[in-house]
């Protein structure tokens, strides 16, 4: 990357986003230049690019307020507490959560899943038992309940999907059973874009009684998300795909069944007294947080919020409808390429082989043009071998993207092909 320094009026930090299409300078990466071209940033999936509201929130919390939360009662302490509780607040906001203490900051939506498994499924999964997952999980959705499983001796049971990548509705509902003691299923696929029908979903479940969890990563940058109204027991989530900080991240839980479980860490802030003989646990959120913090992380994943609800996330979705259509029109028309993900309900991602041409080497051409695209198997393996594929390119857009760079990505899939068709 060059060395390009971006100038950043001041004024632009208090500036109110207003609407999509006037956004894109709020981001100071994507004026980059890669490569001696103007950046395309189409690697969204994998991380989004950060507002400079975010990127200041961060700055002046080290600047400003930088101490350690929950512990002091001195005056820093306590405003780094009430800038971190109120980013929670915000993100109970941003789910419709019923209670601020179902929100608990996590490392991201790995974590968040990891804990679930080991918290509530070592509580719950027993020898015989069963856990749903779906075809088109990411490895993070798949091996913490893996791992749950060869535990316990439970079976990790997986709902088939079709050849466009959606889910086999009737196959699910056969698959829910006495036996099945969580359902783990993503909103938004990752590696197909495809966008799952959970709220029918859950409530096959909810019949049984069976507690589902919905790995929500690449849906909330996408579209609003209501966890009342989906009625999910575990919703998780990453800040750095929302345009916040990496590093930190958001289980949701349904306070009644957080309650039930036990801690999934022990250490600092989870307790609420220590002796060698007992630990007495805090309440929720705190049991779930042991250690200290990622807290810039989560008052930057705040600023975050507090931007995409100013740009409308309902926009923000029809923007990118718009852009995914766009895109697709045009890159079924190239000779050879193979659209991989041709759900009627998709967001945001377009994945794609070019026949006899592997995707590292997509990459890599694109890259040389200033376009950055996610190749490989998207951690998402199981999906690749469904389809009968190594890997695929896939494009990702979020909604400060443009019709102007999809043409300049179309362009780029010709030059590949010129280069080595
Ligand atoms: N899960 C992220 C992706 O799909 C990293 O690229």
């Amino acid at each position: 990357m060059t060395n390009v320094q971006i100038e950043i009026p001041a004024t632009l930090v208090d500036e109110k986003p207003v609407s999509i299409t006037g956004c894109r300078h709020h981001f100071p990466l994507l004026h980059e230049r890669v490569n001696g071209k103007p950046l395309i940033y189409l690697d969204n999936a994998a991380t989004s690019q950060k507002p400079q509201i975010v990127i200041d929130t961060v700055i002046k919390y080290y600047q400003t307020e930088n101490s350690n939360i929950h512990r002091g009662v001195h005056y820093l302490s306590e405003k780094a507490t009430q800038a971190y509780e109120k980013a929670r607040g915000k993100v109970q906001q941003f789910l419709h959560a019923a209670y601020r203490e179902e929100i608990i900051f996590v490392r991201g939506t790995t974590e968040g899943i990891n804990l679930v498994a080991q918290s509530y499924g070592r509580q719950n999964v027993k020898e015989g038992d069963e856990v749903l997952i779906s075809a088109m999980e990411h490895h993070s959705n798949i091996v913490p309940w893996q791992i749950l499983c060869e535990e316990k001796g439970a079976t990790l049971c997986v709902i088939p999907m079709n050849d466009a990548g959606e889910l086999v509705l009737d196959e699910y509902e056969k698959l829910l059973t006495a036996r099945t003691k969580i359902v783990a299923i993503t909103h938004v696929s990752n590696a197909l874009g495809t966008v799952n029908p959970i709220k029918q979903m859950i409530a096959s479940a909810r019949k049984r009684s069976i507690p589902v969890l919905v790995d929500g990563a690449q849906a909330v940058p996408h579209m609003n998300v209501d966890v009342q109204d989906l009625e999910c027991d575990f919703y998780v989530f990453s800040s750095h795909k929302v345009f916040g900080p990496t590093g930190v991240g958001v289980l949701y839980g349904r306070k009644r069944l957080l309650e039930a479980m036990p801690p999934y860490q022990g250490g600092g802030d989870m307790i609420k007294s220590v002796t060698f003989e007992k630990t007495v646990y805090n309440d929720l959120p705190y049991k779930f947080e042991a250690g200290t913090p990622n807290i810039s992380g989560g008052i930057g994943l705040g600023a975050a919020i507090d931007y995409v609800n100013k740009l409308d996330l309902k926009a923000i979705g029809e923007y990118e409808h718009e852009l995914l259509a766009y895109a697709t029109e045009k890159l079924v028309k190239v000779p050879g390429v193979r659209i991989i993900g041709t759900a009627k309900e998709k967001a945001a991602v377009l994945s794609f082989v070019i026949e006899g041409i592997h995707p590292h080497d997509v990459g890599t051409i694109l890259d040389a043009e200033g376009i950055a695209i996610r190749t490989g198997h998207h951690c998402a393996q199981p999906v690749m071998q469904r389809f009968g594929v190594p890997a695929t390119a896939r494009a990702s857009f979020a909604f400060y993207n443009t019709k102007e760079e999809v043409d300049a990505l179309i362009n780029g899939v010709y030059k590949v092909k010129e280069i080595l068709g």
